[in-house]
């Protein structure tokens, strides 16, 4: 797996946004600015406060882990990891914790902690499975796993427009690279499989305006990408026309849905 901007050999699986973009640490502090607000809420209702151990998965720009540091400590743990942690650097003055891994391959402390969360993170693992089920293994009895991932679910088809013809090549590169854009609907089986208890899940379709902190995340994800998307078909003056509608106020859109899915783990049975 590669997680630079360094161009992947053919058919190799990567990460396909990674985090040494130049503009990646404004594409990241957005995306927390859009989704934060709901992810935070789900948290609260969940229990996550005071004393609580937190693992944060592919923590990005650390906007939610740093939440977290806010509300579980002092007294708790707050464990940002991701591929890559240059945006991370400040959570240890927080008082959490970051470490540097891939959730495919490296040690995840098991049975260690009491709210695992992860945000846009395993779609784009080709391994996602895997990664699954060490995340549900580094919960400790009695733990909640949060599940926020993104997913197609009926929308892509139903988006018009410049904006609509651009997400489907997007969705499509990022397929190529080893994501998977309709995997998150199946979590609730996922969890049942692994034997985690009071599955419950929701989707939730973002609705908004150009100009919006979301309009402006997915306008710097077209930027990304747009190396990927020209070899698929998609003529640079569409992503133009595609970026020039996402900065427009008066125009409002439709992004695909986040799926949000939470468990416990009831028991210490390995996993
Ligand atoms: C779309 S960003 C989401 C960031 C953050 N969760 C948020 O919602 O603001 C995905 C993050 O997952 C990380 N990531 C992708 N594959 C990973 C892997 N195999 N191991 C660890 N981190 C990974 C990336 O480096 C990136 O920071």
């Amino acid at each position: 797996m590669s997680w630079s901007s360094e161009t992947p050999l053919p058919g190799t699986p990567h990460y396909t946004l990674p985090n040494d973009w130049d503009f990646a640490a404004e594409r990241l502090a957005l995306l927390g600015a859009a989704y934060d607000p709901g992810s935070i809420a789900l948290a609260q209702r969940l229990g996550v406060s005071a004393g609580w151990r937190c693992l944060e998965a592919g923590a990005g720009g650390g906007s939610f882990a740093r939440w977290l540091c806010g509300t579980a400590l002092p007294g708790g743990r707050v464990l940002a990891v991701d591929a890559d942690t240059r945006h991370l650097t400040d959570l240890p003055a927080l008082g959490g914790e970051v470490a540097q891994l891939d959730l495919v391959t490296d040690e995840i402390p098991a049975h260690a902690f009491d709210f695992v969360h992860t945000r846009f993170v395993l779609l784009h693992i080709a391994d996602r499975d895997i990664v699954l089920r060490r995340l549900a293994r580094a919960l400790a009895p009695g733990g909640i796993l949060l599940l926020e991932e993104g997913d197609g679910l009926g929308v892509p088809a139903e988006m018009p427009g410049p904006f609509g013809e651009v997400w489907r090549a997007f969705a499509h590169s990022t397929e190529l690279a080893g994501a998977n854009q309709s995997w998150a609907r199946t979590l609730p089986t996922h969890l049942n499989s692994l034997g985690l208890t009071d599955i419950q899940a929701e989707a939730e379709i973002p609705l908004f305006r150009g100009a919006s902190p979301t309009a402006r995340v997915w306008n710097l994800t077209w930027t990304q990408s747009r190396n990927a998307l020209i070899p698929l078909g998609i003529p640079p003056t569409l992503i133009t026309a595609a970026q020039a509608d996402l900065e427009d106020d008066q125009q409002w859109f439709h992004a695909p849905p986040t799926i949000r899915v939470w468990a416990r783990k009831a028991d210490l049975t390995d996993l």
